[in-house]
């Protein structure tokens, strides 16, 4: 299957939305503005009872395509098989107890699950109902069935439901379901990472005071996860950096915890040994303590006294392992958390970063409290030690990821992984 063609740099895929009857329906349309923002040519095919939810309108303005729900429109052009051929995924949000029901048994009883039968594209399903519908033995068996078939059916959220009950079966968040899609169409068209060993370090060092205490930073260790997950999907043997993150296990990924710049340090340039390409997304404290306390620092009774912490300068991983490359042609990836100031714009800072460090890429991304760390999106420029620059538009974190290795993977020479 070929990707729809767009930016070289940038794998543009074809995606079947379709869309059955939950109130959860009007998520779908952040799933599709979020695949749509990542460059993705989305159409959207709604059941009648979905469109009781969220118009056929919407749909249509929101993914810029006509809306097809019936077997009998257009039926020149056949769209019951028209529609799963050109898709390069098929993805139903939500997906209801009657939708996974009709799709396990081989119904054809309207467009969207003829489209299901005809299709020879990946599948991915994200369910929501209510707890009681999700864990009744038929849903289970249906579920079954399908992931038995290759589907992809994404575990259903736990939360607050419609109504005043709360439990399992909320749909997952728009930008977990987007990475999902992206992971599964990625890992079924293209294996441009295959044979590569690639490196990538997420998170934010610690660096202790004394046994209770540290300097961090605000890292949720999200980008470099989703950046882990992206490279497994797409073939990468994946080591994994993990500074203090408390996020699920990539699986398919060996992780390496890790918790102070010096930890982190030395990992890196192990696992750099024998990569193809480093991706350095931790969040590194420039400073640590000069000296650490082995018993918790006290306050002074019956005075303001503030202990004064010395500090020195860690080492730069990142200008280290761009220096240090086992070949020439390994690529090493760099990330740049900037707030513009009076020196200059974020940009501008970026590009200094880049020349300083001497990586191949350097991922620019604007942070301030509200944005960055925390959050499950993020916009970015990746700029090129060749002068290149390539935009990425506000997000979910898979699609930046993914936008990364395509980056990464066009600069790659073949594999020379032991
Ligand atoms: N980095 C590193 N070692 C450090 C500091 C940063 O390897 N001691 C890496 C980060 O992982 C990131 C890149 O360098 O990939 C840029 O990090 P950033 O914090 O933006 O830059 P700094 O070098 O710390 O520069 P400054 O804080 O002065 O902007």
């Amino acid at each position: 299957m070929t990707p729809a063609s767009g930016d070289p740099g940038r794998t543009r895929y074809r995606v079947l939305l379709g869309v059955s009857g939950g109130i959860a329906a009007y998520k779908a349309c952040e799933v599709l503005r979020g695949l749509a923002e990542a460059g993705h040519d989305v159409r959207v095919l709604p059941t009648e009872s979905a469109l009781r939810f969220v118009g056929e309108a919407t749909w249509a303005a929101l993914s810029g395509h006509p809306v097809s729900t019936s077997v009998f429109d257009d039926v020149h052009e056949v769209p019951h098989v028209a529609l799963g051929q050109e898709a390069d995924l098929v993805l139903v949000v939500p997906a209801t107890a009657d939708l996974l029901a009709r799709a396990a048994s081989g119904r054809a009883d309207d467009l969207l699950t003829s489209t299901l039968l005809t299709t020879r594209s990946p599948v991915v399903f994200a369910p929501a109902m209510h707890t009681e519908m999700w864990e009744h033995a038929a849903t289970v068996a249906n579920v079954a069935t399908l992931r038995s078939r290759g589907c992809v059916v994404i575990e259903p959220a736990v939360g607050r439901l419609t109504g005043a009950d709360s439990g399992k079966g909320r749909l997952p968040e728009p930008e977990a379901i987007v990475g999902q899609a992206l992971d599964t169409v990625h890992a079924a068209t293209s294996t441009d990472l295959a044979g590569y060993h690639v490196v990538v370090s997420a998170g934010g060092t610690r660096e202790y005071i004394d046994p209770v205490r540290y300097i961090g930073n605000r890292s949720s260790g999200r980008q470099g996860y989703a950046l882990a997950q992206a490279a497994v999907s797409r073939g990468a043997r994946v080591t994994l950096v993990a500074a203090n993150v408390g996020l699920t296990d990539v699986a398919g990924a060996d992780i390496v915890r890790v918790e102070s710049v010096a930890d982190l340090r030395e990992a890196m340039l192990k696992a750099a040994s024998t990569a193809d390409a480093v991706v350095m997304a931790a969040a590194v404290s420039d400073f640590r303590p000069r000296s650490f306390h082995d018993a918790k620092i006290k306050k002074t009774a019956g005075t303001d006294d503030a202990p004064a912490i010395e500090l020195e300068r860690t080492e730069d991983i990142l200008a280290e392992l761009s220096r240090s490359r086992r070949r020439p042609d390994q690529v090493v990836v760099g990330f740049a958390a900037e707030t513009g100031d009076s020196d200059g714009g974020v940009l501008e800072h970026g590009r200094a970063k880049l020349a300083a460090k001497g990586c191949d890429l350097l991922v620019v991304n604007e942070v301030g409290r509200d944005r960055g760390f925390e959050s499950e999106e993020n916009e970015a420029v990746i700029l090129g030690q060749d002068g290149t620059s390539v935009e990425v538009p506000y997000g979910p974190k898979s699609a930046l990821a993914h936008t990364v290795w395509d980056r990464v993977a066009g600069r790659l020479t073949g594999p020379t992984s032991p």
